[in-house]
């Protein structure tokens, strides 16, 4: 039986595993990326492991989400993160020089690489074949490091592309469809590679558009073969050399297949507040748009701004609609500068953002209260923009820039026929990506050669090994659904303290209990009591890392969300499962001790362990674990662990 692309890529990088759906497999990384927000727990957690220089071949630091300095926090940050790329030997892209997912693309993505970054676009690239897929921090640094990234083998489904796509039809538009098909939880488990006679008529942006969208079905990642069309990008970038040709065998099976023909596409869009609420822009014209944005790590290319600026050529934004371009890259700005194209939008009306995620996780430009504001980003949730009466609309930049002229949601088609000289734009590459590499400084070029630290960056907490009694009161019990969102707030004012775990810790569960931090500090360890799906949400490690800080020692709850229960392993917490019963018979304050020595049958596999509550009634919780997890939680976590196998420990 022949391989998909996805299996031929997985099978050059195995290294523990089998490649069987559902089945953990390890994988070799070539290359990481990091940002701001995560990069410096990535860091503090290298140095924490005692590594001194990247391994894998490219390990790039970004500084993107919050390159605004409010004070001197995030500056802190910035600088950290120069100097560690500088010390370990990291690109660094300084602030403003654009988003991660655009500048990784233009400079280093890979066909045929693996990719692992601690952001959830990192598979953006998979649009120029390249296997890329999002991690928690403390995966990034272990795989920087040299070592292997595990994973339960995802479904591999096909995509199968057909046709072209129709005028004022554009990419956004094939991932909106996607989302409109199957929801945000439709890609759970599972990667997507696009296949088919539709492909070759797509650009590299316009994959790359789609494979970032991916990330919003909740896929593991997305990828596209490589053809001319990939060759002749990278030839554009100056880096013709990386290129491979990568293609699935014919007789190549997949778990599952769905097609899509580019030529029946239409321009859709995405309602408040999720990314699946899809519809034909037609069915919702006529709505006032009182701000446009085009850009974020979607669509903020050179070629989904260009379209924009040759729409409103002779034109004007409309007076009571405020306009925005926030470029997702300086390479892209600068070569939009260069062509002249930067004075005609400023000419109609259009003002310019620094290259930065900023408006995507409500940063700056946050609309005004109950308006509508049009973007062509990849995520519409309440609250997100900033502001929590939002009505954020996902779009094309063709439907976003429509909107701007009219002052209102119209179909470009619709629009084009009212003025009747307005051409669809298509989408074009420029002759060459010129741009100076200024903002970028490769590892050679460091001017840092040790790690500087301000007083908002701390060392990250390590755990010891798990002991063999574990005893302590249930200091904080919680209902269903609890998320990392709950456990560590990611408001501004909050996540400013990432690199600050003792600080970051004063507001672990604040939005449950805000006695919680100070109560856990105050006792010597403790447990959480939680329902159902503890730990839905982002991927965000602190959520694990601040209340094993805290001196919490497992968490009980009737089920896990996926990545939590990944980083409760990771940082040393015991999670195990209870049944109903067992969950509303606790209550808050109640003093547990496992029965069992907690390190020996965490070692030797042991399933189901004995818990005695106020010496009074004993119930049954479970551990379900892989025998690594199971190594990595009785070492303490993943970070004493690596450094144990390091040691040449068992
Ligand atoms: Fe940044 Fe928003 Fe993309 S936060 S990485 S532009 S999803």
């Amino acid at each position: 039986m022949g391989q998909t692309l996805t299996e031929k890529i997985l099978s050059d990088h195995l290294v523990d595993g089998e490649l069987e759906t559902g089945e953990e497999i390890g994988i070799e990384i070539d290359q990481v990326l990091t940002q701001d927000t995560t990069g410096t727990l990535v860091w503090l957690q290298f140095e924490a492991l005692e590594l001194d220089e990247v391994q894998t071949e490219i390990a790039a630091q970004y500084c993107d989400h919050q390159t605004y300095q409010f004070d001197f926090k995030n500056t802190d940050d910035h600088r950290f993160l120069r100097s560690a790329a500088g010390t370990f030997g990291a690109h660094f892209s300084r602030p403003g020089n654009g988003i991660c997912h655009n500048v990784h693309k233009e400079n280093f993505a890979a066909p045929g690489k693996t990719l692992l970054g601690s952001d959830s676009h990192t598979p953006t690239p998979g649009g120029l074949g390249q296997l890329a897929i999002g991690a928690g921090g403390l995966d990034v640094a272990v795989a920087m490091g040299g070592g292997a990234y595990y994973i339960e083998m995802p479904e591999v489904v096909n995509v199968h592309l057909e046709g072209e796509l129709p005028e004022w039809a554009s990419a956004k538009d094939v991932a909106l469809e996607m989302l409109r098909r199957l929801s945000v939880k439709g890609g759970v488990g599972k990667i997507f590679e696009y296949t088919g006679p539709g492909v070759e008529n797509l650009t590299v942006p316009e994959r790359t558009t789609i494979t970032n969208l991916g990330t919003e079905l909740g896929a593991t990642t997305s990828i596209f073969p490589t053809d001319e069309k990939t060759e002749d990008y990278l030839a554009r970038q100056g880096r013709e050399d990386v290129y491979q040709e990568l293609t699935p065998d014919e007789d190549a099976e997949y778990d599952d297949q769905l097609t899509i023909d580019l030529s029946d596409l239409e321009p859709l869009i995405a309602k408040p507040s999720m990314p699946d609420n899809v519809v034909p822009v037609r069915e919702v014209a006529g709505t006032s748009v009182e701000q446009v944005m085009i850009g974020s790590c979607t669509n903020g290319g050179y070629e989904d701004i260009l379209p924009s600026a040759k729409m409103l050529e002779g034109r004007e934004v409309d007076k009571k609609t405020e306009m925005i371009i926030a470029p997702g890259s300086k390479q892209a700005s600068e070569i939009l500068a260069r062509q002249g194209w930067t004075a005609e939008l400023m000419a109609a009306g259009v003002n310019f953002s620094e290259a930065t995620c900023g408006a995507c996780i409500g940063i700056g430009h946050v609309p005004a209260s109950d308006s509508v504001s049009l973007r062509t980003f990849n995520r519409n949730f309440e609250g997100r923009s900033g502001i929590e009466d939002d009505n954020v609309y996902l779009c094309s930049p063709e439907v976003a820039t429509a909107a701007a002229i009219a002052g209102e949601i119209v179909d470009p088609r619709d629009l084009a026929d009212e003025l009747g000289d307005m051409e669809a734009p298509g989408v074009e590459l420029p002759d060459k990506y010129d741009g100076a590499k200024t903002d970028l400084i490769a590892p050679d070029e460091a001017v840092d050669d040790d790690l500087v630290k301000g007083p908002n960056i701390g060392d990250v907490p390590l755990k010891d090994e798990l002991e063999a009694t574990l005893e302590g009161p249930a200091l904080l019990k919680m209902e269903d659904n609890i998320t990392t969102d709950h456990i560590i707030p990611a408001t501004q004012d909050i996540l400013m303290y990432r690199s600050n775990i003792p600080k970051l810790s004063e507001f672990t569960l604040s939005r449950v209990d805000d006695t919680f931090a100070q109560r856990s500090l105050d006792s010597d360890g403790g447990f959480l009591v939680a329902g159902e799906n503890y730990g839905q949400g982002s991927s965000r490690e602190h959520a694990a890392l601040c209340p094993m800080f805290l001196g919490i020692q497992g968490v009980f709850a009737q089920s896990f969300a996926r990545i939590h229960k990944a980083n409760l392993f990771n940082f040393g917490l015991i999670p195990l499962t209870i049944d109903e019963e067992t969950y509303e018979q606790f209550e808050q304050g109640d003093d547990i001790e496992i029965v069992d020595d907690v390190a020996e049958a965490v070692r030797s596999g042991q399933e189901e362990f004995t818990v005695r509550v106020n010496d009074d009634w004993e119930f049954t919780a479970h551990l379900d674990a892989s025998e690594r997890e199971r190594e990595i939680l009785a070492d303490g976590g993943k970070l004493p662990h690596t450094k144990k196998k390091a040691e040449g420990g068992s």
